[in-house]
């Protein structure tokens, strides 16, 4: 089995996609081994709580940030933790955190990364005036929203969007992106490249 370990800040709708592609099979030998949060407050946690599933919450306010990282990473060691998956953490990790878990940490951005780092990006992007928007899911490395892209989905720009509107219809493409991705990465067909994540066998068709 490959044990998650699901860190959230705050409502939690990818963690509870995740949790229904394990409960429907999608996910198959993938459990979640516990649900991290920094905020007893989180809408995440209280989804993981009426799951079922184990929760720990690490308080991060007047924590420092290497200490706070030090008590997420023991929690995740001791459940038994083997992938990480950040679903809306509002941290950034410390390189000690991202040291404990090399190529084992996920997280999904709401944008098609590198473009759009950072917070409020649906917004930016809508006034940018990009046609085509999304999201990726990538592996976490010591710099924010930069790691190795495991998979990205589309969704197209309408006239009439609002920051709302469009974020609602990338996050529909989130939660079908973070089980897949999850799938992709727990199945180990997959060699890193460079910057580049490659499946094995590579699929048909595709030249590299
Ligand atoms: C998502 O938009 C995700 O891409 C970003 O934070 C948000 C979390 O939403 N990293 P939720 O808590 O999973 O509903």
């Amino acid at each position: 089995m490959t044990r998650l370990g699901v860190m959230l800040s705050g409502r939690g709708s990818n963690f509870t996609a995740i949790a229904d592609a394990i409960r429907d099979g999608r996910l198959p030998g993938v459990e979640v081994g516990v649900v991290l949060s920094n905020r007893e407050g989180a809408g995440g946690v209280d989804a993981a709580r009426s799951l079922g599933l184990p929760v720990r919450v690490i308080p991060s306010a007047g924590v420092e940030r290497v200490e706070h990282d030090r008590l997420m990473v023991r929690a995740l060691r001791e459940a038994g933790v083997d992938l990480v998956c950040l679903a809306g953490y509002k941290r950034v990790l410390t390189a000690e955190f991202v040291a404990a878990y090399p190529e084992a940490i996920l997280n999904i951005h709401p944008s098609l990364l590198p473009a759009f780092a950072g917070l409020g990006v649906q917004g930016a992007a809508l006034e940018y005036g990009v046609k085509v928007a999304g999201c990726t899911v990538h592996f976490v490395d010591e710099a924010v929203d930069h790691g190795v892209i495991v998979l990205q989905r589309t969704v197209e720009v309408a006239d009439d969007d609002t920051p709302e509107s469009l974020s609602a219809r990338i996050l529909r493409e989130e939660h079908r992106a973070y089980p897949e991705a999850i799938r992709r990465v727990t199945s180990g067909e997959y060699r890193v490249v460079g910057r580049r994540y490659v499946r094995i066998p590579p699929l048909p068709g595709k030249k590299s």
